[in-house]
């Protein structure tokens, strides 16, 4: 499916005062995609999708929506927002506390000079769409935040833009119902077919809702990427620490292979040599210190007296450790395991076995290991 490009970035950059806040920020965004901009606060996901918006202007590079620049200082272009065409809720999503559930939804129609009839139509036809069917009538001061943010979206969606702008639109709601709006929009945009920018900081709502997640770090691309492949492969320290829990133990290269394996060793009490195809070394050269990552959940973890029970000592355990802090969160343990080389990680276990405090436990790798220079 080759879909056509409905927004570009081009060395987009934005400077407030003497802070460039946005660098050289380049990327391209595919009709019907759902992209989220996902980053820690601070990074340039609000000012970026500003300037999408028209709220503000770039100060070098050029924006491009639908073959058209929009946006560049050098050219002296600006298309201003009200041209562009665009839906958009922020995370204070102001909904007009004076007009009714109808009156807010219309209003964009309105002031495009749109029929009576037909917006009474189009009006009906998107508070079905996002649930709010029968609250046409009621007073926005009557509505729950949940609601509210439907009111925003139908707002934001009733003109029929091509593209839709989210800021962090569910961070005013409680947990509960942001999995449920999560869904929503998930089924909304499958519905509608219309492209999608979404910003958050939130790791599981990109996670879950981006077809491809665009991560920022101070105003600049870390990677662009699916989220399995963005989980799965990241590509630098930050994505890696960003996205998940990764265990991260200290080594160094031991040999390198001529099929371009590397060999990593761990020296202490237990000494491990591990070897892995999966390293970001330019050129890995033996000796080099490193940083020897897995995800947590690809470790398994036993108590060592069922692992002798089972008289299974030798099969691959990498470490043993004692449980020194255990938090009982419901589905399963959350615990801190000091290894029996000092060093300390922190990891989830499952309800399988009864745990305790002070337990001997062994811990295996299910997957190879990923090497990053130290
Ligand atoms: N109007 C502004 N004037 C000056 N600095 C701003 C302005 N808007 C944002 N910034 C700064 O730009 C940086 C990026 O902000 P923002 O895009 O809001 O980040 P995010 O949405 O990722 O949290 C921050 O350091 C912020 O303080
Ligand atoms: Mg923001």
């Amino acid at each position: 499916m080759a879909a056509n490009t409905i927004l570009k970035f081009d060395n987009v950059s934005k400077i407030f005062g003497k802070n460039k806040v946005v660098h050289n920020l380049s990327l391209e965004i595919k009709e019907g995609e759902l992209v989220a901009l996902l980053g820690p606060s601070g990074c340039g996901k609000t000012t970026s999708l500003r300037m999408i918006a028209g709220l503000e202007r770039c100060d070098e590079g050029e924006i491009i929506y639908q073959g058209e620049v929009i946006d560049s200082a050098q050219k002296r272009i600006f298309v201003p927002p009200s041209k562009r065409g665009m839906g958009m809720v922020f995370q204070s999503y102001a909904i007009w506390p004076h007009m009714n559930v109808f009156e807010n939804v219309a209003y964009p129609l309105q002031i495009r000079g749109v029929a009576k009839s037909k917006i009474k139509e189009e009006v009906k036809q998107i508070l079905e769409l996002v649930g709010l069917g029968e609250m046409a009538e009621r007073k926005s001061t009557q509505l729950s935040g949940g609601q509210q943010q439907r009111v925003a979206l139908a707002r934001s969606l009733v003109f029929h833009p091509h593209i839709l702008l989210l800021d962090e639109p569910f961070s005013n709601l409680d947990a509960k119902l942001r999995e449920q709006m999560r869904i929503e929009v998930k089924q909304l945009q499958q519905r509608l077919g219309i492209t999608i920018i979404f910003v958050t900081h939130d790791q599981v709502e990109a996670l879950s809702l981006a077809d491809r997640i665009i991560m920022l770090n101070k105003g600049s691309v870390e990677q662009i990427a699916t989220p399995k492949n963005m989980y799965d492969e990241p590509t630098t320290p930050f994505v890696r620490d960003f996205l998940g829990k990764t265990m991260i133990f200290g080594g160094k290269i031991v040999s390198v292979t001529p099929g371009g394996e590397i060999e990593v060793m761990r020296e202490g009490v237990n000494p491990i040599r591990l070897r892995t195809a999966k390293h970001y070394f330019h050129r890995p050269a033996v000796g080099e210190p490193c940083s020897i990552t897995t995800r947590a959940e690809d470790i398994t973890i036993e108590p060592v007296a069922v692992m002798r029970a089972r008289g299974d000592e030798a099969g691959g355990v990498v470490f043993q450790g004692k449980i020194e802090t255990l938090l009982f969160i419901g589905n399963q343990y959350e615990s801190v395991v000091a290894l029996n080389d000092g060093e300390r990680i922190h990891l989830y276990l499952p309800k399988t076995f009864d745990w305790h405090q002070g337990q001997e436990v062994a811990l295996r790798l299910d997957r190879e290991v990923t090497v990053w220079p130290a």
